[in-house]
């Protein structure tokens, strides 16, 4: 593995970090969510990110997570870096949703309560809620930092106004502010526009969230939808109608590039997220230990000629 300081923080991360928003619920097989956490950390993935609200059910990925940080990493807990956010609907009612101290915090305690924690070593405010004064969702990501419940704190969905406001808020306050996780792929280059400046300005890292655009910039869906993948299933955000004629089309003609890489197409897609110095780890998901294996190859070949980039460029905009 390599591993890349978080912008200006002195904690480092690994480039690939695995997340468990699909693929650990109680809908999912444990066992395999076991053995994929048991080799990613094996293989130097140190990082492991969660949310409130994955599974599902919600809270179902945090309750499965602290089932196997208690049976199989019990003495490793100082080698992780362990995430979880709040920010979209948790629970009923006015509290259970959005950006108020009120639900952060209670949020908070749900999660380590979960997954058997004293503290985590991120907690992240999901995404901006216009109805809350940001003021309050910053003080609230130091209240955790004070309470000695979170060691740093991030953002994610935020725009580059509003991550520079909250970085001023948390700048203010002394906060550990170091990261911001956005969504990032050959399929989704909003943060290209200014939010990558933004985060460099403000020293903070980048974590990228799903590179392979949720499995579309894989081969898997070049014959079809196979059985089992998050196309097929109900409940995930990839729907059938994502897999249009033009995105196999131009899909296709990435795995041919990637190919003359050497490299599957999900490694190329990764290694595309991190040719960006600014980005501090790429935040993938597996649904098999065997797509992890080939993830993790991405490592051998990270760099792209000027050439390939042209002609990823022009299939993109095809
Ligand atoms: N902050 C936020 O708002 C937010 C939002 C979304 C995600 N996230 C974070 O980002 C993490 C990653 O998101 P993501 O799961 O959408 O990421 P992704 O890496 O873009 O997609 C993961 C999916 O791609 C497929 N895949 C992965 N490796 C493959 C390979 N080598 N060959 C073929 N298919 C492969 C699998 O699909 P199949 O299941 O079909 O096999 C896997 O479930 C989440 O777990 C979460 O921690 C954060």
């Amino acid at each position: 593995m390599q591993y890349k300081f978080c912008g200006k923080s002195g904690l480092k991360l690994p480039v690939l970090s695995l997340g468990l928003w699909h693929n650990f619920g109680f809908v999912d097989n444990f066992n395999t969510g076991r053995e994929i956490i048991r080799v990613a950390f094996d293989k130097g993935i140190t990082h492991f990110d969660l949310a409130n609200n994955y599974g599902p059910p919600p809270g179902s990925a945090e309750e499965n997570f602290g089932t196997i940080l208690k049976k199989d990493f019990a003495n490793h807990r100082d080698e992780m870096i362990i995430s979880t956010k709040a920010g979209y609907l948790m629970w009923e009612g006015p509290y259970g949703d959005g950006g108020s101290r009120k639900y952060l915090l209670a949020s908070l305690d749900q999660s380590l309560k979960r997954m058997q924690l004293d503290y985590v070593d991120l907690f992240y405010s999901h995404r901006p809620d216009p109805e809350t004064p940001v003021e309050e969702t910053m003080y609230a990501l130091d209240q955790a930092v004070k309470q000695g419940k979170a060691l740093y704190v991030g953002i994610s969905n935020y725009p580059a106004d509003l991550t520079k406001k909250c970085a001023k808020i948390l700048k203010s306050l002394g906060t550990p502010f170091i990261i911001h996780q956005p969504k990032y792929s050959m399929y989704e280059r909003w943060i290209e526009d200014r939010l990558l400046d933004v985060v460099e300005e403000e020293g903070l890292g980048t974590i990228v969230f799903s590179p392979l655009a949720q499995g579309l910039l894989t081969s898997k869906y070049l014959k079809g939808i196979p059985e089992g993948s998050r196309a097929a299933k109900e409940h995930g955000f990839l729907q059938k109608e994502h897999i249009t004629s033009k995105v196999v089309s131009q899909v296709q003609s990435l795995n041919n590039i990637a190919q003359k890489r050497n490299q599957s197409l999900a490694q190329m897609a990764i290694a595309w997220v991190l040719r960006d110095s600014r980005v501090t780890s790429a935040l993938i998901g597996v649904s098999s230990v065997e797509q992890l294996y080939d993830n993790l190859e991405v490592l051998k070949n990270l760099s792209f000629s000027k050439d390939e980039l042209i002609q990823i460029e022009s299939i993109l905009r095809s």
